[in-house]
């Protein structure tokens, strides 16, 4: 099944406080952006690959791409105030597909395995996104007191990519735009509408790089694959 990803990479990381992109930022070879690029450009489902830029930083990642023989890109619209809006402006330019992913840009070391199953759930219900179990004890805390122990085995850690037929994103997207509703997430625009969305077990390591530690971790699972 093939399907067309959405790249939010008009951030601006302060977490990462490298003073610039931190997309643009090396991890043992590469940049990040380029790690997250190869992901799709090496999956022979993907049939294009949208990314959201800041306008000023359109001409760089233009040059990063032909460096790096990155041939899917089919547009670089502007980025908004917010990653939502950065969503949106790929889906706007957008021709329908079947199923579409938005994937964070920063998050290069998610596994083929996971696309695969996340594109044919979304393709048999719609939506499906992907997450991992919650691994530490979660409380509930208000005023810095503890008000509930939640109960883990309900809890999921939700990470990109989230996978949906191109109309029902679409739609939640707009209706989303038109109420004001920002929200995290594209499920949570999705939920907003009534729609169920499935969750497909991803791996631990599909992090996103955010402060200087992930940099660290990242390297580190790099060099793990290599081997
Ligand atoms: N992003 C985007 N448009 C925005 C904000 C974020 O396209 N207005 C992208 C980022 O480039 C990143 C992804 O959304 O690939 C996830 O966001 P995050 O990890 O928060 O990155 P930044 O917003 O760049 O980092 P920070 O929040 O630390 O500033
Ligand atoms: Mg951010």
């Amino acid at each position: 099944m093939n399907y067309e990803v959405v790249l939010p990479a008009a951030g601006s990381g302060k977490r990462m406080g490298a003073g610039k992109n931190k997309l643009f930022l090396q991890l043992l070879n590469k940049p990040i952006l380029i790690h997250t690029l190869e992901v799709f450009q090496n999956d022979p489902h993907c049939t294009g690959i949208w990314l959201a830029v800041k306008p000023e930083e359109r001409d760089y990642i233009q040059s990063l791409i032909s460096q790096y023989e990155i041939t899917k890109v089919k547009g670089l619209p502007a980025g908004g105030e917010e990653r939502q809006h950065s969503v949106h402006s790929c889906l706007k330019e957008m021709d329908e597909v079947d199923i579409v992913l938005v994937h964070d840009a920063a998050r290069p070391f998610v596994t083929q395995q996971v696309i695969d199953k996340l594109v044919q759930i979304a393709h048999e219900k719609g939506a499906a996104i992907a997450g991992v179990k919650a691994k530490d004890t979660m409380k509930k805390v208000e005023d810095g007191v503890i008000v509930e122990t939640v109960d883990r085995d309900n809890l999921w850690a939700i990470q990109t990519p989230q996978a949906f037929r191109f109309d029902l994103l679409y739609e939640a997207e707009d209706v989303a735009e038109k109420v004001g509703f920002l929200g995290t997430d594209e499920a949570m625009l999705v939920e907003r509408l009534g729609h169920q969305v499935y969750i497909v077990e991803s791996t631990y390591d599909n992090v996103k790089i955010t402060t200087k530690e992930d940099l660290l971790l990242g390297e580190m699972i790099l060099k793990q694959r290599e081997i």
